[in-house]
Order: structure tokens, then sequence, then C-alpha cells
């Protein structure tokens, strides 16, 4: 029973706000959307820069398509770029909604620890999870005698996602100006050798605390995301990779997240990155799980017994 943006919501079963891009929802939105609706929710796909806080309604909060009332719940397919204001109030819409009693998936706790990269990796280590040996800190010259003591590294945006941005740093390579990263310096060690010609990560899909479904990306450059050109190929987690994939996405307290494990050059296996935003579409690719699907119905279970947390 869709209904949008500007018209009314027929009664019926929860009604959901589902936060896209502000030009559209995207394929995971659209899949999201029919799986919701099969299972008698009434979605409202709108964008978290067209909310507002507002006095003069009861709840505070103005969401298009709910007449000054509230979602029982509210996924999160996309917060958006946008200036640190506007990243700030759409994060404090997330956290309005989730006090007022919305179930919010992810919510803003969960996305603002995944989202900068060190914050995951600190809970990471705090869980007792292996991770790579990472530093990040603010100015150019700290990082550059970082670099100089630690040989071969990978530099991220703090803010990275798909790969973009994620450069390695040999011997002789500049360090990229302070305004290119935010004055931030997320630096690690790299995982390769230097003779490496197979690249693979995993890529592990959490769902309330079970797995859902996991590929392995095998690369033709050492940047193995799917968006890079890598390949997904079906894959099996064994128990350890399950365990660090459950942790992890503990550790950030997500809801759900796609987590990419990778091996060490001595075979150990490391925990990498955490999304809270994961696209599914590469491991939907080799999956045999619906999973806008089986993301819906966790969803809905906890939108229908949310309890206040
Ligand atoms: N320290 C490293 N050593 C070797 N390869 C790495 C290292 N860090 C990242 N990579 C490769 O680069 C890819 C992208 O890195 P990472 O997952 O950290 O960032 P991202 O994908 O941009 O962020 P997100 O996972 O949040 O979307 C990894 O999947 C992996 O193949
Ligand atoms: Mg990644």
């Amino acid at each position: 029973m869709p209904a949008s943006a500007d018209g009314s919501i027929p009664r019926g079963g929860p009604r959901i706000a589902l936060f896209v891009e502000d030009d559209g929802g995207d394929w995971h939105a659209r899949r999201l959307t029919r799986a919701l609706e099969a299972r008698g929710a009434i979605v409202v796909t709108t964008s978290l820069n067209r909310c507002a806080f507002d006095t003069r309604l009861t709840s505070g909060l103005d969401i298009p398509g709910f007449q000054g009332g509230l979602p029982e719940g509210a996924f999160v397919r996309s917060v958006s770029a946008g200036s640190l204001e506007q990243i700030t109030m759409r994060l404090g819409i997330l956290h309005a909604l989730e006090a007022a009693g919305v179930r919010v998936w992810n919510n803003a706790r969960a996305i603002e620890r995944c989202v900068d990269k060190s914050t995951a990796t600190w809970r990471f280590q705090r869980a007792g999870l292996p991770t790579p040996v990472t530093r990040t800190a603010e100015g150019h010259d700290a990082a550059a005698a970082y670099r100089k003591e630690r040989g071969t590294l990978v530099l991220k945006p703090l803010f990275g996602s798909q790969g973009n941005g994620v450069k390695r740093l040999s011997d002789g390579d500049e360090l990229p100006p302070s305004e290119e990263v935010g004055d931030v310096y997320y630096l690690q060690e790299y995982l390769r050798g230097p003779d490496a010609a197979t690249f693979e990560d995993w890529r592990v899909l959490v769902s309330c605390g079970r797995i859902l479904s996991a590929m392995k990306r095998r690369g033709r450059t050492w940047i193995t995301n799917v968006h890079q050109g890598a390949e997904p190929v079906v894959h099996e987690p064994d128990d350890e990779m399950r365990d660090y994939a459950l942790r992890a996405a503990l550790a950030v307290g997500a809801d759900y997240a796609g987590v990419d494990l990778i091996r060490a050059i001595d075979g150990r296996l490391l925990v990498l990155e955490i999304n809270s935003n994961p696209a599914w579409k590469g491991l939907q690719s080799v999956s045999g799980l619906d999973i806008a699907d089986a993301l819906a119905a966790d969803f809905l279970v906890d939108v229908a017994n949310r309890v206040p947390r």
C-alpha cells in the first residue's frame, strides 16, 4: 500500500519513513520498499534534508508525509552528503526520532560510530577484535613523521566509502596536503606483500545478531570494493569470520551492518571496516537469499517489538 510524501497515509500496517538521497531512491531503496510493502508496511520515501524541527508541532518533528505525526519505524538508506551543519542536524533528527520511540535502522549513534573510521577502529580494538595497526591524528607534519617510521601505509578518508579516496603511500609518495583530508590522517599498515598478485577480502552482512550472507571480493587491484570493479564470489564464512563479523556489529551497536574482513600476510584474520549503510547489490548477485526481504523482515519485527533503548 504505497503512500507518497505529500499524500495522506492510509490506515494499515506500520508506517515507515525510508530516508534516501534527495534526488531519489536507488536500487536498494526500491528493493527495500517493495519488500516492506509486501510485508504490510506503509512506506513513505523521503530525505533527511527535507525533515525539520518545529516547535509548533506536538512531536517537535516535521517528517514529510506524516503531517506532524511520527512513523513507527525509520530506515536510513542514506544521510546524504552535506555541510557540517546539515549533517549535524540530520543526525539530530535521527537522534530525536529514536528518543521519541521510533525504531531507527541504523540509529544515529551507530551511524556516527561507523562513518568515522577512527571511532569504528577504536571500538573494534576495545571489543578485543584484531584490527590493522592504525593511527589517526591531526596535522600533516605529525603524519609525515609517523609515516617515516612505518614504511608503506594506507591513507583513508575519515568518512570514505566504496574504496573512494583510499590511497597506498609507498616510499617516496607524497602525503596529501592537509586540505585534501580535512587535516585528519587515518593511516593504516598495508596488509599485502610487495609482490602480491591476488587481492581479496570478505564482506559479511549481519542483521539482528546473525549472519545474512557473505562474499569474497576478488580484485585486480589491491582495493577490492565491488564498486571499484572487484568480482564478488559467494562465500560460506567459517566460525572465526562469523564471530568477528557479529562482534564488530555489536561493537558499534548496529542493527545491521556490512563488515569487511581481511587477512594479513601471515594469514591472521582482521576486522578492517564496518559500514552502517551497506550496499548489497554485489552480494545479492551471488547470494541465494533475498537480502532486501531479510532486512525488511528483521526490521519490521524490531519495529513491532520496539522497547525503549
Ligand atoms: N590496510 C589495508 N591493507 C591492504 N588493503 C586494504 C587496506 N585497507 C583497505 N584495503 C583495501 O581497500 C578496500 C577499501 O578499504 P575500506 O573497506 O577500509 O574502505 P571503504 O570500502 O572505502 O569504506 P566502507 O567499507 O566503509 O565502504 C578494502 O576492501 C581492501 O580491499
Ligand atoms: Mg569497505
